[in-house]
């Protein structure tokens, strides 16, 4: 009996502490919760697909200007996207960033994302390179230039895009797939400015004067001009800058080999396209994805793009780097980057038919 009341006594006294301390637990809780929610306000997650070493130093930069933590998450656009859709209502994510406007209009059609409304952003970048709703904006312009084998080629020979189905250009043009967005946002700019019959003319045009079937990325066009497949490729500037100031020497020495021309110059201007960003229908951080917006668009963020990643500020105050200056200015295709959205589908329905693979 003594026994059983021992142990009665020790079981009450057992329970006393367990309760005593879960209550405790639970205050802590609700403490880390208050405290959480806090730090919800001074975070913003970012679902991006952009791969480049100078997206994570700016984010490491606004983070010390602002206390607000970014929180990446890397993928491809498309599977982004989807998850995003698949996550609903209870996604994370408050900002979409992209390197092709097509995506950002999809996102838009989709529906995943809100209206921005901020006069900084309106003022630092071009009308342009807004959607029209103000639901996504640009950060860097990419041109999508021709480089040619300064042995083979000579650039009065060049032109325009569509001076590369001419005759003389037969086995010589290198470009990538039709899958990939970069391509479709051309050939819809050229919908969009000289209609669909005449874009279809050109695509079919480009495949009679392939120098092989599109493979690779564009990197592998340039590599290809100096492994003597080709003598001319369709590539964007910025991959051209990385290649001239890569660690790996053969990339040096083959942009080397290479020279830089804008077609168009003297007709409809050279195809940009845009990498650009919106914000999530459903984000709990709203005001620090605009934030993150604002600073990325800012003139000395748009420098770092410029001097590390040679792509374009789309922020007419930012200074451009040294070798996009040594490009010279050039004239740009004169067209809302929205329109390479409107017709990315009839883009790729002509790639098809003509067989651009
Ligand atoms: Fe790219």
């Amino acid at each position: 009996m003594k026994k059983l009341f021992a142990f009665l006594l020790l079981s009450a006294l057992f329970l006393l502490v367990a309760c005593s301390d879960s209550s405790s637990n639970n205050q802590k809780d609700s403490k880390e919760k208050a405290v959480s929610s806090q730090e919800e306000s001074k975070e913003v997650n970012l679902y991006t697909s952009r791969h480049y070493d100078v997206d994570d130093k700016l984010y490491k930069e606004f983070e010390k200007e602002t206390g607000i933590k970014v929180n990446i998450i890397k993928g491809e656009p498309d599977e982004l996207l989807e998850r995003i859709k698949r996550e609903g209502k209870s996604t994370k994510a408050d900002l979409f960033l992209t390197a092709d406007v097509a995506r950002l209009y999809r996102a838009k059609e989709d529906g995943l994302l809100q209206v921005i409304s901020s006069n900084t952003l309106n003022k630092q970048v071009p009308k342009k390179f807004q959607d029209t709703d103000q639901m996504w904006y640009g950060l860097t312009k990419r041109a999508r230039v021709i480089v040619y084998n300064k042995e083979t080629v000579k650039p009065e020979e060049l032109s325009t895009y569509e001076a590369l189905t001419e005759a003389q250009w037969k086995n010589r043009v290198l470009i990538r797939g039709a899958e990939n967005v970069y391509n479709q946002s051309l050939l819809a700019s050229f919908i969009e400015i000289s209609g669909e019959q005449k874009a279809k003319e050109w695509a079919s045009g480009l495949v009679t004067n392939f120098a092989r079937n599109p493979e690779g990325g564009d990197r592998d066009q340039a590599k290809a001009i100096t492994a003597g497949i080709g003598d001319v490729a369709i590539m964007n500037t910025y991959y051209y800058g990385q290649m001239l100031n890569s660690t790996d020497p053969e990339e040096v020495k083959v942009a080397e080999s290479l020279g830089v021309f804008f077609p168009n110059q003297e007709t409809t201007g050279t195809h940009v396209n845009i990498s650009g960003a919106g914000v999530i229908k459903t984000s709990k951080n709203k005001d620090n994805a605009v934030r993150l917006l604002e600073y990325l668009t800012a003139p000395a963020a748009q420098t770092v793009f410029a001097e590390t990643n040679y792509e374009y500020p789309v922020n007419p105050e930012a200074t451009s780097s040294e070798l996009l200056k040594s490009w010279g200015e050039f004239k740009e295709q004169d067209i809302p980057l929205s329109t390479l959205g409107d017709h990315n589908a009839k883009a790729v329905m002509i790639f098809n038919e003509v067989g651009w693979k």
